[in-house]
């Protein structure tokens, strides 16, 4: 299957943390787990765009089980490579949530200032059940409020692009996961 491979922006990269196959083991993993603990459940998906499409597609199609999956969108970081801090609602979810089994599925989970805001939004919709799986976790966000349930990677607080995270809209669709030079930040 076709992506920019992480070798050809090698020189834009510091250090490359995760290749895909190992992106590709853990994603495996997480997806029977949840096939195990949403058996015989109405399973509701909630990806935060844009960031976990690419989570949200990979897991759902190496999960056995049938789910539904809607979409949230928020404004916050612009192109920069720190939080502003300012959360907006581009894209609300068009179901109910009454009764629904509800997994919010992340990219990333830097200060948990998006994952806080969303947990606490949708919690008031009166699901069954609100759990969290994120393929990749700062350490600020392992000190934060909302339990995470299924973590992929606990990673070190550098700036990293791929697997659906990109810097100025680029390296979203980098197969693997590294740190973004300094170099390509600052000549922008
Ligand atoms: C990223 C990521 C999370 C959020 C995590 O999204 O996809 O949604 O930041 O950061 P936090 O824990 O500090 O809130 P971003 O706002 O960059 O949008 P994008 O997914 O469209 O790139």
């Amino acid at each position: 299957m076709g992506a920019v491979e992480i070798e050809d922006v090698r020189d834009d990269l510091t250090t490359i943390l995760y290749q895909p196959t190992q992106i590709e083991r853990r994603v495996r993993e997480l997806a029977a787990e949840i096939d195990r603990d949403y058996d015989g459940q109405d399973l509701l998906i909630v990806g935060v765009l844009n960031g976990a499409v690419m989570a949200v597609a990979d897991l759902t199609r190496a999960m056995t089980i049938d789910c539904e999956m809607q979409w949230v969108a928020f404004s916050s970081y612009g192109d920069g490579t720190t939080s502003s801090g300012v959360l907006r609602i581009l894209k609300d979810l068009n179901v109910d949530l009454t009764g629904r089994h509800v997994l919010i599925v992340e990219d990333i989970i830097d200060t948990g200032l998006t994952l806080s805001y969303l947990v606490q939004n949708l919690r008031h919709r009166g699901p069954a059940s609100l759990e969290v799986l994120t393929v990749f976790r700062k350490p600020a966000a392992r000190q934060g409020q909302v339990a995470v349930k299924y973590v992929g990677f606990d990673i070190e607080d550098e700036f990293v692009v791929g697997y659906g995270l990109d810097y100025a809209g680029r390296y979203r669709n980098l197969n693997g996961l590294g740190v973004l030079s300094p170099a390509v930040y600052r000549r922008s």
